[in-house]
Formats: structure tokens, C-alpha cells, sequence
């Protein structure tokens, strides 16, 4: 593996500086919380009773990160829609995010027509593309955000906007001050986990060093670590290039926890296990956890746990993430990768349109 230490070799790696993008994220999400804040028009908050977030990959997820900020407390139905279909509650009460970083993927198009011609009231958060031309052409509020970035790059970019639509809308309390300590919490994390903290001292270049040649598995209490476990999961495969699975307690108990007998010598060398844990989670998941883990690591290279930090949800969901996402750029660069190459996602695109 790479020394994660020479920052010659990781710049070398790293052509798009993937890093930096990572090692930057407080910066994004004040920024899109100025861009979303200067929207004039929104929609009318009267009557809604469900909000839907369209999109895929890495722009979809911005809906999994909203869902764990606002779906729990709040009474109004909440869901990511990643897909060409469109479920029949969705219609002129639904308040719709349609999310696509270049504006142009075909199922976010698809489902983007599908509730403007149901009469849901849109809003749009893209680079560009076709969608920000239907959008102007509509007169539907749109946030622009920068061009440049892999969309997984830009996770505050595009869940941010969500969450300060929701609340100027009047749909969610203001969560400025969550915003504020997400912001200040990954500026912290960008001295402890940057590129200039040494490996001796910097615990995702440690993890990324244990995951080196292995399959990583991430966990995650229900809720908030549960969509950490899973972005893990989704940069593990764009970024590092491995195959990674996520899974989520309490579930989990109930089906996986089984899988973990009858090929253990395989698992055993080759799988490591991560289990993303945050000290809100439900307590009847700590039990769930602590009874799990000796049970199963045996069967395992690696189990260990890495817990979110942060007083409230955002900053604890944004910490968690951001582990996670150190962890699979030091990963990228320790096996000599470019983490922002995903040459296959616009092959098969263009295959499809073609
Ligand atoms: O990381 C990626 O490039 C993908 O997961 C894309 O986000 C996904 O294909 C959707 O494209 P877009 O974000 O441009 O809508």
C-alpha cells in the first residue's frame, strides 16, 4: 500500500483533488446554505403533506441525509424516491426535490415530468443541465450549485439546500445552528483527518490501512448512522473501487447476524467490519450492538467501531460521513486509485441513451 504520508504520491494519485473536496466540506456547506438562503421564490408550504427527494447516486443520497434530519420529528411523510417511478401519493400536496448534480439523469427527468404533470409543487437543485432548463422554463425556484465536483463530492451542496427550503417553507424548525456546528466540526476534522496529520496520529488513515486488500462491511444503528453506513458503503464502491456492503440495526438481527457461519474461513480473512454508532442512537440498538459484535467478529479480519460526535443531528450525521469518506479517499490513494474516476457510471449512461 501507498504511504498515506508521502503527500507527493497522494497528489500524484489524485489529479482532481478528491481530497481536498473532502478535507473542504465545512466550507461547502456554508456556502450552500447562502445559496439556498438567497432563493426568492419557494413554493407554498400550505397543505403539504409529503415531501419526496428525486434523484440517484450521489445526488439521491442528499435525500437519505434530509430524511434523517427531518423525517423523524416531523409529522409530514418523508421519502427518497430513487428509481423511474413515481408512487401514486405523490401529487399537488407533495412538496418535490428534484435533485440531479449534472441535470441530465434519465430517471431524475422521468420523475421530475411525472410530478410536474401531477401538479406537486418542484424545487430543483442542479449544476445545469436539462433539468435547470425545464425549470427556468417552468418558473420554478432553482438552486445553482458549482460545477466541477463529482456529485458525491458534493453532498453539502445538495442536501443542504433541502434542509434550508424546508425551513424557510416553515415545515421544519430552523436549523441554522445545526448548520453552524456541522460547518465548525468539519473544519475541525479537516486538521485531525487531513491530508497533514500523520498516519501515527489520524484514525482514517489507520482504518484505511486495515481495510487495505480487504471487503469492507458497514453498520449503522437505525436513523442517522444507518445513511452514514450506507454513503460508506457508496464511497467505498466510487471512490476506493471495492465492492462494500452496509446493513442497519435492529434488521439486521433478524437475517444477516446468521450469514456469519458457514464460509468463515473466507470471511475471516478477507472481511472487515466497521459499525457506525452516535450516543443518541435508540438504546435498545447499543444492546442490539454489544450483543452482536462478540458473536460474529470471530468470523471476521476486523470489527471495530467509530462513533459520530456533535450535539445535534446534522453535525453528528456530517461527522460520521465524513469518516467515512476520509477513509475511502486514503483507501483510493493507499491502493494507487484516482478517487474521483467512475468511468463506468457515463459508459452505461451513454450506452442507454445511445
Ligand atoms: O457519483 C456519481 O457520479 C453518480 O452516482 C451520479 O451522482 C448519478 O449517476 C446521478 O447523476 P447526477 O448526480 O448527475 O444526477
Amino acid at each position: 500500500m501507498n504511504d498515506l504520508d508521502d503527500l507527493a504520491l497522494v497528489e500524484r494519485n489524485d489529479p482532481e483533488d478528491y481530497l481536498g473536496r473532502v478535507e473542504s466540506f465545512g466550507d461547502q456547506i456554508r456556502d450552500a446554505r447562502e445559496r439556498a438562503g438567497a432563493l426568492d421564490e419557494l413554493p407554498s408550504a400550505e397543505g403539504v403533506n409529503s415531501i419526496a427527494v428525486l434523484g440517484m447516486g450521489g445526488s439521491g443520497i442528499s435525500g437519505d441525509v434530509a430524511r434523517a434530519i427531518l423525517g423523524g420529528p416531523s409529522p409530514i411523510f418523508f421519502q427518497t424516491l430513487k428509481g423511474y417511478d413515481l408512487p401514486g401519493w405523490v401529487g399537488e400536496n407533495s412538496l418535490i426535490f428534484a435533485m440531479s448534480y449534472s441535470g441530465n439523469t434519465e430517471e431524475t427527468l422521468a420523475t421530475f415530468e411525472e410530478a410536474r404533470r401531477r401538479g406537486a409543487r418542484v424545487v430543483i437543485v442542479s449544476t445545469g443541465g436539462q433539468i435547470t432548463e425545464w425549470g427556468r422554463e417552468f418558473g420554478l425556484p432553482v438552486v445553482e450549485i458549482p460545477s466541477g465536483l463529482q456529485p458525491r463530492a458534493a453532498l453539502g451542496y445538495l442536501s443542504v439546500p433541502i434542509l434550508i427550503v424546508c425551513s424557510r417553507m416553515g415545515l421544519t424548525p430552523d436549523l441554522g445552528q445545526q448548520i453552524h456546528e456541522a460547518a465548525a466540526l468539519l473544519d475541525q476534522r479537516a486538521s485531525e483527518w487531513g491530508r497533514g496529520a500523520p498516519s501515527e496520529k489520524n484514525p482514517t488513515k489507520q482504518l484505511a490501512t486495515r481495510l487495505f486488500g480487504k471487503l469492507p462491511i458497514v453498520y449503522g444503528t437505525e436513523g442517522l448512522a444507518e445513511v452514514a453506513a450506507y454513503r460508506w458503503k457508496c464511497q467505498f464502491n466510487e471512490v476506493s473501487k471495492v465492492p462494500a456492503w452496509s446493513n442497519s440495526f435492529p434488521e439486521l438481527n433478524h437475517n444477516e447476524v446468521v450469514g456469519w457461519k458457514e464460509v468463515a474461513a473466507l470471511t475471516r480473512e478477507h472481511l472487515g467490519l466497521v459499525v457506525l454508532r452516535h450516543a443518541g442512537e435508540h438504546r435498545r440498538n447499543a444492546k442490539r450492538v454489544a450483543a452482536t459484535l462478540p458473536a460474529i467478529q470471530g468470523n471476521l479480519a476486523f470489527a471495530e467501531e467509530i462513533w459520530g460526535e456533535g450535539t445535534s443531528a446534522l453535525a453528528t450525521l456530517f461527522d460520521l460521513v465524513c469518516f467515512g469518506d476520509y477513509v475511502a479517499t486514503y483507501l483510493a490513494l493507499g491502493q494507487g486509485v484516482d478517487p474521483s474516476e467512475v468511468e463506468i457510471i457515463g459508459r452505461i449512461k451513454k450506452q442507454l441513451a445511445g
